[in-house]
């Protein structure tokens, strides 16, 4: 049994899918997320048939709720992606994010070491089956973020595994404390840990809030694109199944206490990266019927900027490539095209995702039989 926290978000709901996918791993899979706004019970429609699928509505906050799930379902390993997301979120009210990335980290630490130490010694001391958790065999994965390590001038090399902290949005901070709790709990306690720090993902199931889908959906309703300031910072762009395919690498093969950065090693100015979608959009939805615009590039708005904004991410990934021979796949154009055409096809998603009535009565029906309860 695997445990996947925030599993009905982006990243993580892409991350099941892709397990489920995995003809090698064949474990079951439970999903707690206490489903924020960011976590939508659609991104998982199609595993919820799967025998292998159960759903836990919980929030990480709450210990109580958290030993009942991990008593119920005595997980093998965890991997750890609940979070609040978004920086400018973070700017207007950090307290959330205090909260769920550190004080919620927190307690899931406590609650895993806790069962971590009533596990059984390794296999070969003791008489466990082959089948069974063991200390030896039970895996914590944080997933992290590369915004963790700050902002890098243009020249720079990219951050490897030994970049300094240097966070400077309160999502990053809060990422960052999460990140060095987990480290201490290795170090200090000898929790099976193992940390991932991403770049930027995109890909579908992807809230309207982040850049890459809040462009398609602002172009397609043919409202403003917003790019901040100049438009000439930086990241470095993954396709979500490239991130997931390399965390579950980590899951299989990664050694304990180690970090591993995960990267698309696909740099991109904002502006430039709003034209490639708006290009990409100009061919798959041609504009029809509009005296006001002939290309989506025509919906750019430089809007103020992000207080803070960092100028530039960039990932060395050569750590994960030579130990776990992982490779990212998709190049920023296959990866785009691929976004989009999701998007194009998933209308329905987007308007469900802007609906949260709508949203929260179909997670309603899914958070029937969960064992712990939330007080929304
Ligand atoms: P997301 O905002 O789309 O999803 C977060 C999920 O966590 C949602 O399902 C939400 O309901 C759930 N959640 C939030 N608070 C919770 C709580 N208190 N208890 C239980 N569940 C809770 O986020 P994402 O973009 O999928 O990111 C997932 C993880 O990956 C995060 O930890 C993030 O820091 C990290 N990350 C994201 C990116 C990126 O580009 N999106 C890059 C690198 C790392
Ligand atoms: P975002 O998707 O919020 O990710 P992050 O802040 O974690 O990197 O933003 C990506 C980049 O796009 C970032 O430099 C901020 C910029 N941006 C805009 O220019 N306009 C927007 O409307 C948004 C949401 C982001």
């Amino acid at each position: 049994m695997i445990l996947i926290t925030g599993g009905a978000g982006f990243i993580g709901s892409n991350f099941v899918l892709h397990l489920l996918n995995d003809k090698v791993v064949q474990e079951r899979i439970v999903v707690l997320d206490c489903l924020t706004y960011a976590g939508n019970m659609n991104n998982l429609a199609s595993a919820i048939k799967n025998p292998n699928f159960i759903f836990e509505k919980c929030d990480i906050n709450d210990k109580g709720s958290l030993k009942s799930v991990i008593k119920k379902f005595s997980p093998k390993s965890i991997i750890h992606f609940a979070a609040e997301s978004h920086v400018d979120r973070s700017i207007i009210g950090p307290s959330k994010f205090i909260q769920t990335n550190i004080c919620g980290t927190y307690n899931l630490l406590e609650s895993f070491y806790e069962y971590f130490l009533a596990l059984s010694d390794d296999v070969s001391t003791s008489n466990t089956t082959v089948n069974e958790i063991t200390k030896k065999n039970f895996r914590f994965i944080h997933v992290s973020t590369d915004e963790v390590y700050g902002s890098l001038n243009p020249k720079d090399p990219g951050f490897t595994e030994n970049h300094p902290f240097k966070p400077n949005s309160p999502y990053a901070s809060s990422k960052a404390s999460s990140d060095l709790l987990v480290r201490a709990w290795n170090k200090t306690y000898g929790l099976p840990t193992i940390i991932t720090n991403c770049s930027n993902n995109y890909g579908p199931y992807q809230f309207p809030e982040k850049l890459i889908p809040l462009v398609i959906s602002n172009a397609m309703d043919h409202k403003p694109i917003p790019i901040y300031g100049n438009g000439q910072q930086i990241r470095d762009w993954i396709f979500v199944e490239d991130h997931c395919e390399a965390i579950n690498l980590v899951l299989k093969k990664g050694l304990v206490g180690e970090t591993y950065n995960i990267g698309g090693n696909c740099e991109c100015k904002n502006i430039d990266l709003v034209k490639m979608i708006c290009s990409i959009l100009d061919k798959l939805l041609p504009i029809k019927n509009s005296n006001k615009i002939k290309s989506y590039k025509d919906l750019i708005k430089f809007v103020p900027d992000r207080p803070g904004h960092d100028e530039r991410y960039s990932v060395n990934n050569n750590k994960i490539k030579k130990n776990l021979a992982w490779k990212p796949r998709e190049n920023l154009p296959t990866g785009l095209k691929k976004t989009i055409e999701w998007y194009i096809k998933n209308t329905d998603w987007i308007l469900s995702v802007k609906n949260k009535s709508y949203r929260n009565s179909i997670d309603e029906q899914y958070c029937k039989n969960s064992v712990s309860k939330q007080n929304d």
